[in-house]
């Protein structure tokens, strides 16, 4: 498997640190010191399957194909528009696509976990071309009302187009039964034949310490073991990208693996946490800002609810873009 090409959408409304100080008990400093997050994006009159499509519609473009060159469609999203149909299902009209079509739910880690079974799909000859489109909403899941989470989260959409080819060296899943760390529950059901068991409160849950050490371990965990599987080490890497949950996780996981921070780029300050998309619009703006070259390894690393994580290395072959969308001031590094 190799990536042809790749797409990013974002709302056009950015929501600063300042402006939830006018909603919430918080300050730009506590969130820019504990988090690394500035702004984030903020769907107004945008849906997440909008976001999708944009995401689809370039990377699409990027790979010189069209919908109809696609094999299948997975999209991964901790919530859509509606409970179903799926994501995938949406876009396929709109981009004129003929194939299997199917949501994958790995939470934050959804893009890497797309990665593995699109590769496993090429790899059996049961498809050629697959689109992953990793489009989130956290702002409607968020509990507004607290302060803990929801100043963390934002919207976006990455996609990447994969196909045959030898790009992908090795990679990594793993998963842990762990609801109390990360959760958002159901909502209220009305059935009359069954009695009210949800905690029923909407919003995200989450005990941010446990996380925090769950994401750090299992990372330099997972980026090691994608590197031994690899045949090659960590410093190998030209670029690391994390899931961009918090700048803090991103340096513990540097620090604790030996990783130079100019090669861990982020762009939690200006995105926030997007959940399954963070980590292909990161590698778009990585992409787009004209520092990624043809040769260049990429160490992916992903984790969240479930708790699931994973981890990828990918030998990137693609030329910069002509049109440079993500010049490299808009990148930070951990
Ligand atoms: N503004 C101001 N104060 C706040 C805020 C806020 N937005 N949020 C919490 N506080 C307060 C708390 O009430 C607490 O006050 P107290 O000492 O008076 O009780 C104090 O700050 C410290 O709270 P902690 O929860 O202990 O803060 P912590 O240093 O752990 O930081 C954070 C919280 C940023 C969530 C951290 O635990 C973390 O980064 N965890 C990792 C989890 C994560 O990144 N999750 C993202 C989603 S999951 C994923 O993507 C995998």
């Amino acid at each position: 498997m190799r990536i042809l090409g790749i797409g990013r959408a974002l709302p056009a409304q950015a929501v600063s640190n300042a402006q939830l100080e006018q909603l919430l008990d918080t300050s730009d400093e506590w969130i820019r010191t504990r988090t690394g997050i500035r702004e984030r994006r903020i769907m107004r009159e945008e849906t997440v399957t909008g976001l999708a499509l944009g995401a689809a519609r370039e990377a699409l473009a990027d790979a010189g194909l069209h919908g109809r060159d696609l094999d299948m469609i997975i999209a991964t999203t901790a919530l859509g528009d509606d409970l179903f149909p799926s994501i995938a299902c949406l876009v396929q009209q709109e981009l004129e696509a003929d194939c299997p079509c199917v949501d994958l739910h790995a939470a934050c880690t959804g893009f890497i976990y797309a990665l593995d079974t699109a590769d496993a799909y090429i790899k059996s000859g049961k498809a050629r071309n697959v689109l992953i489109i990793s489009a989130e909403g956290l702002s409607r899941v968020s509990d507004w009302t607290d302060r803990g989470t929801c100043v963390l989260f934002g919207d976006g959409a990455g996609a990447a187009v994969v196909g045959l080819g030898e790009g992908l060296l090795s990679i990594r899943l793993a998963a842990q039964t762990g609801r109390a760390l990360l959760y958002s529950a159901a909502p209220a059901q009305s059935c009359p034949f069954t009695p009210q068991n949800g905690d029923g409160a909407w919003g995200i849950r989450m005990q941010g310490q446990e996380v925090f050490r769950f994401a750090v371990s299992s990372s330099a965990r997972d980026l090691q073991a994608a590197a031994d599987m690899a045949g090659l080490s960590i410093a190998d890497a030209d670029w690391v990208l994390l899931h961009q949950a918090n700048m803090r996780i991103l340096q513990s996981v540097r620090q604790r693996l030996g990783i130079d921070a100019a090669r861990m780029p982020t762009n939690i300050h200006r995105l926030g946490n997007t959940s399954s998309a963070s980590v292909p619009m990161l590698l778009y703006d990585l992409y787009h800002s004209g520092l990624l070259q043809p040769g260049h390894i990429l160490a992916l690393s992903a984790f969240g609810a479930g708790m699931t994580s994973g981890a990828c290395l990918i030998r990137w072959d693609k030329p910069a873009p002509l049109n440079l969308r993500a010049p490299a001031e808009t990148l930070f590094f951990a």
